[in-house]
């Protein structure tokens, strides 16, 4: 949550950059953070100058137009997720302490800033805001004023090792134009390597367009940027070393690509986000192979009971694993949400394998539950879309997707990228302990090979779902049913509606419906039904086809998400929506798309912005 930027040029060079048009292009990227309020501080001339406002970054820039800053060629931005303190101009990033010399920019959450607060309250200081980040900001200053060295590093040293809980901060002083300085701990921060010139970002995006060498900072450690050096520091000033790397994306893997949202182009970038999951995971002979795993194979043939553990549509990717391995591995999978799973007493032996799915990599719920899974001994394997972040970096394995830059805040490609590479690692153990022959996994492979294609057919084919979506542009409660793997897509399709349209939606498993949520069936109320396939070896088609009359007789509309050819269905629904024929266990990779196109199009009919729904941020990196 909350994007932060830095930024550190020659004095001398030709000023082909100015530091406010680095940040304002930093922050326009990493909007999709959180877009609560904005705000850039820089310093020029022997002053700190620093403008912020409360609402979208659009605001922030009429502010700046209205009240410029001089040119600059250092300073740091912040777009912020309100966390402590509403969103108001005042509790906006960046917050100043030593008489309006310092500023800081945070993301996270300090846990003990009541504490020093009060610290801090008794030698005087005044605090303007609600905010956790004003309190870090005068322990800075207070640090800087009483160890007498006018070091900034080595006074954010000192005072990182005061604080507890989650955070990311970087700041500037007056006394030192020529350094941005940074600390971190449980939140990412990752410093873009120029050529006289340096960057900090959240993540790449924050200077994709400048630079694709970049250094993710590890757990604890202090980084100072001047234009031609980057020092890293442990908290107590030892020299230290992060991870380097470099960027595999384009800027432009980033830009709308001629869509109107960021959303609907991530949902035509659905077939690619798939294809490219699969790219490259078997060898001469068809076999699989996951050698990014780092992990032993015989260990994994060692592996008793899987525990999945994600937050929100990861969370249902991890139910399509779950029914995906079982069927596939016989071996035991549970899904739990990572926030839930932590504060139990779970039980982990050496034959637990925790399997994260993040798309993020940066998700604290997800983050804290991996570290205690780890912490009772077991071995840990993230399924990641973003490479170098904290999750994927702290398991013991991991097996990336390849879905490339998710921007719009609610999740797409993404998920079906997840969905993808969980049937990959359920295969692939399938594979190891022989529990499917290798021409049942080639069927397989060749199948979800098939599916990019398929996704295609239901994107051209999408009309009648949109038209559906702008007639119901009005509708206040929709509920989504789904059985076996069509009950985490029905959950998916509520979530996306709620999410994007702000409508109440809730998915249910269509076998629980008698048992309670059929009470809400009242005349009209619309119900998506996500059938399957009429192959299932469970003749689940018939009970789903009951469960579809149980709700009509009582006046609901239903609309049915459906494979081609599904006769039997088409007399029980209003309206059918057709999805191309594959395996059972790989439909939720067809039938999510028709759920998401349906409530992208609700939400723009109703006039809402579906990259940056309400009350959102697309890396929840606080508890
Ligand atoms: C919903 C959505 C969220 C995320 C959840 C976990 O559209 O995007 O529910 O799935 O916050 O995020 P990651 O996958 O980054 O851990």
């Amino acid at each position: 949550m909350c994007g932060i930027v830095g930024y550190i040029g020659h004095p001398s060079a030709s000023r082909e950059h100015d530091a406010l048009e680095v940040l304002m292009e930093g922050l326009r990227r990493l909007e999709y953070r959180g877009y609560d309020s904005a705000g850039v501080a820089v310093v020029a001339d022997g002053e700190l100058h620093h403008r912020k406002k409360a609402g979208k970054l659009a605001n922030l820039a009429a502010e700046l137009e209205e009240r410029p800053v001089p040119s600059a060629q250092v300073g740091i931005g912040h777009t912020r997720w309100a966390t402590h303190g509403g969103p108001t101009d005042l509790n906006a990033h960046p917050h100043t302490a030593d008489e309006g010399r310092l500023a800081i920019i945070h993301n996270g959450i300090i846990e003990n800033y009541a504490e020093l607060r009060e610290e801090l309250l008794a030698k005087g200081v005044e605090f303007r805001s609600e905010t956790d980040t004003e309190v870090a900001a005068h322990l800075l200053a207070d640090v800087y004023r009483t160890d007498g060295e006018q070091d900034l590093t080595r006074s954010l040293q000192l005072a990182s090792r005061r604080l507890e809980g989650a955070f990311t901060i970087l700041a500037v002083h007056v006394d030192h134009p020529d350094r941005v300085v940074a600390s971190r701990r449980n939140s990412p921060l990752v410093v873009g390597v120029g050529d006289g010139e340096n960057f900090l970002g959240s993540d790449v995006s924050g200077f994709i367009d400048f630079t694709k060498e970049a250094i993710e900072l590890e757990q604890d450690q202090v980084v100072t940027i001047t234009a031609d050096s980057i020092e890293i520091t442990d908290f107590q000033g030892e020299a230290a070393e992060g991870k380097a790397f470099t960027v595999d994306w384009d800027a432009s893997a980033a830009e709308k690509g001629g869509f109107e949202t960021f959303m609907e182009k991530e949902i035509h970038d659905q077939p690619q986000a798939v294809q490219d999951t699969l790219l490259g995971r078997t060898d001469a002979s068809g076999a699989l192979v996951l050698d990014e795993l780092r992990i032993d194979p015989e260990e994994l043939t060692q592996v008793t009971k899987i525990i999945v553990l994600a937050c929100g549509t990861s969370a249902y990717a991890g139910t399509v694993a779950k029914y995906a391995i079982e069927h596939w591995c016989r071996i035991p999978v549970e899904v739990e949400l990572s926030h839930e799973f932590r504060y139990r007493d779970p039980i982990i032996d050496e034959g637990t394998l925790v399997v994260s799915i993040s798309q993020s990599g940066e998700t604290m719920d997800t983050l804290m539950a991996v570290r205690y899974a780890k912490e009772q001994g077991a071995r840990t394997l993230s399924i990641c879309n973003t490479n170098g972040s904290t999750i994927p970096r702290e398991s013991d394995a991991v097996l990336y997707t390849h879905a490339g830059p998710e921007i719009a805040v609610a999740s797409t490609k993404a998920f079906l990228a997840q969905i993808t590479a969980a049937y990959l690692l359920g295969l692939y153990l399938a594979q190891l302990n022989k529990k499917l022959f290798s021409g049942q996994i080639k069927d397989i492979l060749a199948d979800l090979g098939e599916i990019p294609g398929k996704i295609r057919e239901i994107l051209d084919g999408a009309e009648d779902v949109k038209e559906l979506a702008r007639s119901m542009a009005d509708a206040t409660s929709v509920l989504f049913l789904g059985r076996n793997l069509g009950f985490p897509v029905a959950m998916e399709g509520a979530l996306k509606l709620k999410e994007l349209a702000y409508i109440h939606a809730e998915g249910f498993a269509a076998g629980e419906l008698k048992h309670g949520p059929i009470a809400l069936i009242d005349d009209g109320q619309p119900v998506f039904v996500v059938m399957p396939s009429p192959m299932d070896r469970h003749s689940l088609h018939a009970k789903v086809v009951s469960n579809i009359q149980e709700v009509r007789a009582r006046g609901a509309r239903t609309f049915v998400v459906a494979e081609r050819g599904d006769q039997a269905v088409r007399r029980h629904a209003e309206v059918v929506f057709e999805v191309p024929e594959t395996q059972p266990v790989l439909m939720p990779l067809l039938t999510t798309v028709p759920l998401q196109i349906f409530a992208l199009e609700l939400a723009s009919a109703k006039g809402y912005d579906v990259d940056q729904p309400r009350n959102l941020a697309k890396s929840v990196t606080v508890e």
